[in-house]
This record gives C-alpha cells, structure tokens and sequence, in this order.
C-alpha cells in the first residue's frame, strides 16, 4: 500500500508489510450489528443470556487487539497458521483485528468476574459464499469455581439441578467421556473436579441448546458432542445439533487452560469457557439464506423482525445473479492465496458478490506459470443490477488484479 497511515475507530495507525486490512473491512467496525434493537443477531445474543442468569455481560470492547492477546496470551504456539496475513486481519505487525471473542478472556477474568458473557465482532479472512463472511459476530460465555472442597460441592449441586431440568425436556444427547488419553486433564488439575466442571459446562450447554432449538416440537432435538482440540481449553469439545436434516456445527468449548487464568491473576479457580458464532444459528433459527443479509440496511429485511422474538424471515424476491470468469497467469514464483482473491473482489464488489469458485488451475509444463480461473457471482439482496454496472465492478477487479498482483490475463 502507499499509504502511510489508517484510520480505525477515529484512531490513525501506522500501515507496514503486515497490513492487509481493506476500507470494506474497516468500513464495517463502526456499525455494532449485536448492539441493534430488534436485529436477528442482537435477539440471539439476548436469548442466550437469558438463559446464562446470574451471568455479566459485556458487548463494548474494541475490536482492535494486539496479536499478543488474540493469541500469545491463549497459549497459541508461535507458528500456529491462524497467526498468518493470509488468515486474519493485521493493521500492522502490533495490531490486528481480534480473529475470536476469546481474546478478552484474560481481560475478563482479570476483573474478577466468575460467570461472565461477551458479545463481539470478530474478523477472520475467508472465502466467499451463502454462509461465510469476514465480519461475524461471537458470544463468548465463562464460568469458574474455587478449586475446593466448597467450590466442589457448589458444583455438584449445580449438576444434579442442570440436570433435573434437562430430564423432563425432549432432547437426546449424544455424550463422549468427559476426558480420554487424546483429550486430557491438565496436569495441574484434580481428575474429579475436572469431571464435575466438564458436566457442569454441558449441562449448561446443552440446557442453552434446547432452550434455542428445542421450541414446542414434538420431535425429540438430537444434540451430539465431538472431542476438539483448543489451545487454551484441555479438555476441549465441539458441539453439534441435529436441524433440518442436517448437523450443525454450533460452538466450541472446554476447561480453560490454568496459563490462562495465571495470566490474569485468579489464583486457585477452575472452570469452563465456550464460544459460539451468531450468524450460522441465526440463520437457521430465523431461515435467513445468505449471510450478507445481516449486514442489510433495506426495510424489507429489517422490518420483518421483532426484538426478543424468533420469528421466520421471508425472502422479499431473489434477484438475479449474473457470472463473471476471470482467467490470468500468474508470474513465475508468484502466489496469490484464494483469501487474497476474495478481499479483492470484495473490497471492490462489496456486498453485490454472492460466491467465488476457482473453476480451473494448471501449471504449465514448460513456463512453469500456473494459470487460475476464477468464476465470480454478483447478486444484489435488495435490488436488480444490470449487466453493464457487473461489467463495469468486473472490469476494476480485473484492473486491481493487473496492478496488484502482476497478473497476465488470458
Ligand atoms: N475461540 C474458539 C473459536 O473461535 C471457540 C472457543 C471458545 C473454544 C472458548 C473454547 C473455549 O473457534
């Protein structure tokens, strides 16, 4: 870039060979879709802390981290691949976009809250379909207990009530062990503690799940949980729910790694941490199609909800979309990650780009240049486009290509 400075939040920051955030990111920081009356997302993140009662919560901090706290601070190994420019998004070797709300853990702790919940955006570079954007929104909830006798006690009650709610509901549970040999205890945790936090969490969990999906059906709701791996939680798990016919990847959670607490003080406390991504639930809940329609401003969008309630959006008419491929060589030696393609074409598409496909790759055997194809979809969510506007986005994207990236096209 040659630019020297950017500015986020109102705040000018040096830009050096790590920048790789775009003005359509940058564009989208402000605008706080979890904090806007009567927003899908803000009614999910409402519902879930209904059911976390007795829990803070916390939905203000800057997405502006250092990599040190998004990672460093979580037990992330120096050369995990999360950590890459291809991945998230840096404003400068020191700063980045938070990639997950588990970067304010330690924060969090540090305050001395026991039972907390934190609701974000978060920023990860992506490819571009129906369900993933680079802005989405994650609800990061917490529970710690005094690792005692007492605090043990306080946990076993607080089982056997999860429980006795969850016994009388219509919902089948399909559990692992709570530790294994590839999913274990740490070393410095109590075997019986960790069982007992370890239930706790998906009592919790599980209770929350039902209280989302399980509605007034008759239709038993199938829950399943899958040993995960976490930097920062041991053990760790995944949870999946059975949904219209299909499993659904919903959260990912565990016992909270004791650096992690360490870290911000808490001495003495053990306990569970989960993290869950808004959108793709809500897009169940609320049957909305595609992920760009969050970001909608139109009143055919909007109007159709109502805060605190979960209601089925119907589709105002689906426009039509218009393909466009762009086939080009690649110099010798040079790469362009997918990741780099995408934020392109979105920065210059914005939101009018439904999809990118790569629909061919070669290398050439005698040049050694590999030529890519990509096959790009423009749709508007609320408007018809017509073909010379789609040409005309085609044509800068095809330009930016040329300039950035030294591309010969075909
Ligand atoms: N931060 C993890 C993610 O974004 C989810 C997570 C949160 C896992 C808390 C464990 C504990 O995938």
């Amino acid at each position: 870039s040659s630019l020297r400075s950017t500015t986020i939040l109102d705040k000018q920051h040096p830009v050096d060979e790590w920048t790789n955030i775009t003005s359509s990111i940058i564009s989208k920081i402000p605008l706080r879709l979890h904090t806007k009356t009567g927003h899908p997302l803000n009614t999910l993140r409402t519902l879930i802390e209904t059911h976390f009662s007795g829990f803070s919560h916390v939905s203000s901090f800057s997405p502006v981290v250092t990599p040190f706290k998004n990672f460093d601070e979580l037990s992330f190994p120096p050369d995990h691949p999360g950590r890459s420019v291809a991945d998230s998004y840096y404003i400068n070797k020191d700063l980045m976009l938070r990639t997950h709300t588990s970067a304010h853990e330690v924060e969090m702790f540090r305050k001395g809250e026991d039972k907390w919940l934190l609701t974000a955006d978060v920023y990860r570079r992506d490819e571009i379909d129906a369900s993933h954007y680079p802005v989405f929104h994650q609800v990061e909830g917490a529970r710690i207990f005094d690792a005692t006798p007492t605090g043990m006690q306080e946990v076993r009650e607080d089982n056997e009530r999860l429980a006795s709610q969850l016994a009388r509901s219509n919902i089948i549970i399909e559990d692992i062990p709570h530790i294994s040999p590839t999913n274990p205890v740490q070393s410095l945790h109590d075997p019986e503690f960790v069982q007992l936090v370890a239930a706790n969490l998906k009592l919790s969990l599980n209770g929350m799940i039902l209280k989302l999906f399980g509605g007034a059906s008759d239709v038993p709701l199938r829950v399943r949980w899958i040993e995960a791996y976490f930097p920062f939680t041991s053990p760790s798990f995944e949870v999946e729910v059975f949904y219209q016919g299909k499993w659904l990847e919903i959260l990912g959670c565990g016992v909270v790694v004791n650096a992690t607490l360490d870290t911000a003080a808490v001495q003495n406390k053990i306990g569970w941490a989960f993290g869950l991504g808004l959108e793709r639930i809500a897009m169940v809940l609320f049957s909305i199609p595609d992920i760009r329609l969050f970001w909608s401003t139109d009143q055919r969008f909007l109007s159709q909800f109502e805060q605190g309630k979960i209601t089925v959006f119907k589709p105002y008419s689906k426009y039509p979309a218009c393909y466009k491929d762009v086939s080009f060589w690649l110099p010798s030696e040079s790469k362009l990650h997918e990741n780099d393609f995408c934020d392109l074409v979105r920065d210059t598409a914005g939101d009018l780009v439904e999809d990118v496909k790569k629909i061919d790759e070669f290398v050439h055997p005698k040049t050694n240049k590999t030529s890519l194809c990509y096959r790009i979809n423009y749709r508007s969510m609320d408007r018809s486009v017509s073909n010379e506007e789609i040409n005309s986005i085609q044509s800068q994207v095809v330009q930016q290509l040329k300039d950035r990236f030294n591309v010969e096209i075909r």
